[in-house]
């Protein structure tokens, strides 16, 4: 697989996948985007001549389409393969927490909209490394406390477990 971006880089499983990526021998070009670069002090570390770091606010059209521009200049025609959604936050939702609307929008503008928007724009680049090549991915990376039908999960839905299993301790 000739390239491959990883959204949400710079540091956590982001960054696992950049360094992880990096030691795969197919692999020839690999895009790490982090909101704050200028703060992306581990990806700078990182002396590998395949790593190209590109900034990109997921939640910002704009910084997407820039994001875009930079990585068609990087792969120079040869489309990119797989497009991996990474980037999120987690933020309590609890029932007994503080709920508000913002945190609520905010969340799924970051960890549902974002990788939408990114998908969608950075289409044309999948597709052209599709005809070339035969196909190209798109692994979007989700969480169980993404699964609201199944709000077990005590730290972020703790009332939610004994709503649907009222007799479970
Ligand atoms: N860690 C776990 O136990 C776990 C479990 C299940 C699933 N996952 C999934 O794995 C993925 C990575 O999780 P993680 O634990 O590595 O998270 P993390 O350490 O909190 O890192 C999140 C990354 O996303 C970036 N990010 C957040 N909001 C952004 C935005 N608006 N625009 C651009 N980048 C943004 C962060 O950038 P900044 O540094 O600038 O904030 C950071 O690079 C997520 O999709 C998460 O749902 C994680």
């Amino acid at each position: 697989m000739p390239s491959v971006l990883i959204t949400g880089a710079n540091r956590g499983i982001g960054l696992g996948f950049v360094k992880e990526m990096l030691k795969e021998p197919s692999i020839d070009v690999v895009i790490a985007t982090a909101r704050n670069v200028e703060a992306a002090k581990d990806l700078a570390a990182i002396v590998n001549p395949k790593l190209h770091i590109v900034q990109m606010e997921v939640t910002d059209e704009q910084s997407v389409v820039a994001a875009v521009e930079k990585v068609s200049a990087i792969v120079d025609g040869k489309g990119l393969d797989l497009l991996i959604n990474n980037a999120a936050i987690f933020q309590s939702l609890a029932l007994d927490g503080d709920v508000n609307k913002a945190t609520f929008l905010e969340s799924f503008d970051v960890n549902c909209f974002g990788p939408l928007l990114i998908s969608n724009k950075f289409h044309g680049l999948l597709k052209q490394a599709a005809q070339l090549n035969g196909s190209a991915q798109i692994a979007n990376i989700s969480s169980g406390f993404g699964a609201l039908a199944q709000a077990m999960m005590d730290a972020i839905y703790p009332n939610n477990n004994k709503m649907f299993f009222p007799h479970s301790n």
